[in-house]
């Protein structure tokens, strides 16, 4: 019994005299960025409202099949098969260094929260997108510049949405946009 109160107590000393030690030490040890700068750069732009572009939405076989690529696979690196027409697997991005270097190019990886014709292992976060034209499109509870919308900056329609920001958030150009949308309200077959 007493050995175990002289271990405690050695342990007690030992972790407070380290922890003073450590802590005199920290100011020097690390750099201490201004915390509320870092917060200001990470966060989201503003929720924005876009205008869809006209002839955006089609049915547009090269602009599907871009679309149906960019929601089925994560990012040029990872991706099977030959990219289709205006699509490339990789990017010449200028590093902090100044030196142009090769980087894989982002895709949507949508299938991660929804499910859709032909997803492998579609997630359940987002709801399920399948037969997407005749439940929303051609019923006219969704129309065209709604899903632009949607996948541009989901925000507008659900403030507290867990769906990615796409367009003011520069991950995809305003024609990628369009080729997701253009893909989702496609009949599939
Ligand atoms: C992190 C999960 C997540 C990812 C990734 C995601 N979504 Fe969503 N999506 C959602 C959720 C959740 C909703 C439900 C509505 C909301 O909260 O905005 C949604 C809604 C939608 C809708 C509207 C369906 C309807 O008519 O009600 C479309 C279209 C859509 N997503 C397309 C996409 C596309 C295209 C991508 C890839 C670029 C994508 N989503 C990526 C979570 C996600």
């Amino acid at each position: 019994m007493q050995r175990k109160i002289k271990l405690v107590t050695i342990a007690a000393i030992l972790i407070s005299s380290t922890s003073f030690v450590v802590a005199a030490d920290l100011t020097k040890a690390y750099e201490m960025p201004d915390a509320s700068k870092l917060i200001e750069k990470d966060k989201l732009a503003k929720a924005t409202k876009y205008t869809m572009p006209k002839g955006c939405v089609s049915t547009d076989a090269a602009s599907i099949a871009r679309g149906e690529f960019i929601f089925h696979n994560l990012n040029g690196k990872k991706a099977k098969g030959t990219p289709p027409k205006g699509l490339v697997k990789f990017v010449e991005k200028k590093g902090k260094d100044g030196k142009v270097k090769k980087k894989a190019k982002q895709y949507g990886n949508c299938v991660a929260c929804h499910n859709i014709e032909g997803a492998k292992g579609g997630g359940n976060i987002g709801p399920d997108l399948t037969n997407y034209k005749a439940t929303f499109m051609d019923s006219k509870v969704r129309d065209n510049a709604f899903v632009f919308q949607k996948i541009a900056d989901p925000r507008i329609d659900n403030p507290n949405t867990h769906m990615t920001v796409n367009l003011t958030t520069k991950l995809f150009t305003e024609q990628e946009i369009c080729d997701l949308a253009s893909y989702v309200v496609a009949e599939k077959k």
